[in-house]
C-alpha cells in the first residue's frame, strides 16, 4: 500500500510531450510505497482573482489533489527561457485564495526536458523562485537538466542504461527529501 502520494504536474499540454514521457519513465524508478497522481491543468480557466470566492470545479479539484499529496513533482518545458504560461496559471490557481495555498510546505522537485542543450535550466531557475515564495522545500541537488535526445529511452520507453544511474540518484534523493519533510 502506497504511503506517499505524489502530485505530478507536467507543464506541457502537447500530446506527445517529452516532459510527460519523462514523468512516466521516472515514476517507474520509485519504491513501492510511492504512488502518483497526474494533475490535470489543461481544463483550468485563466486565473482571475475575482473568482477566488467561487472557484470552479476544476480549480477545486486541482487544489484538492495538491492538498492530499505528500509531495509535488514538476516536469517543465522551457518556453522562451521561462516556464510555460499554462504551468504558471495552474500554480497561481492553487496558491489562492490568499492564506489558503495548497502548495504550502509540500516537498518539491523539478525536472525538465527540452530539445535544447541547456535542458530547461533557465525555466527551472524561474520555477525555483516561485516555489521558494510558495514555501515549498525544493530539492537542490542533483539538478536535472534533460536534453531530449536519441538514446535517452530504451525500446520500451524506460530510461536507457546510460542515464539510469543518474536518474535513480535523483529519485533516491527526492524519496529521502519527501520522507524528511512529510
Ligand atoms: C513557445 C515555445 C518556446 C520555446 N522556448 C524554448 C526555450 O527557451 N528553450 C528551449 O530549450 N526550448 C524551447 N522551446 C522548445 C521546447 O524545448 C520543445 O518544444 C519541447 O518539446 C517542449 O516540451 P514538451 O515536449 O514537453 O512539450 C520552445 C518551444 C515553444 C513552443
Amino acid at each position: 500500500m502506497a504511503q506517499y502520494q505524489i502530485a505530478v504536474v507536467v507543464g506541457s499540454l502537447r500530446k506527445d510531450s517529452f516532459n510527460r514521457k519523462l514523468a512516466g519513465a521516472l515514476e517507474k524508478l520509485f519504491p513501492a510505497d510511492f504512488s502518483f497522481i497526474q494533475v490535470r491543468i489543461d481544463d483550468l480557466p485563466l486565473y482571475n482573482q475575482d473568482d477566488d470566492s467561487h472557484p470552479c470545479a476544476q480549480v477545486t479539484r486541482l487544489k484538492g489533489e495538491i492538498a492530499a499529496a505528500q509531495g509535488v513533482l514538476f516536469f517543465t518545458p522551457e518556453y522562451n527561457r521561462s516556464i510555460p504560461g499554462v504551468l504558471k496559471n495552474a500554480i497561481d490557481h492553487a496558491s489562492r485564495p490568499y492564506g489558503k495555498s495548497s502548495w504550502n510546505g509540500k516537498p518539491a522537485a523539478i525536472m525538465g526536458a527540452s530539445v535544447g542543450p541547456i535542458g530547461t535550466a533557465m525555466a527551472q531557475q524561474h520555477l525555483r523562485n516561485i516555489l521558494a515564495y510558495l514555501n515549498m522545500p525544493t530539492l537542490g541537488q542533483p539538478e536535472a537538466f534533460i536534453h531530449n535526445k536519441e538514446g535517452l529511452y530504451d525500446a520500451d520507453g524506460n530510461i536507457a542504461e546510460a542515464s539510469q544511474k543518474f536518474m535513480q540518484s535523483w529519485v533516491d534523493a527526492y524519496v529521502a527529501w519527501v520522507k524528511r519533510h512529510a
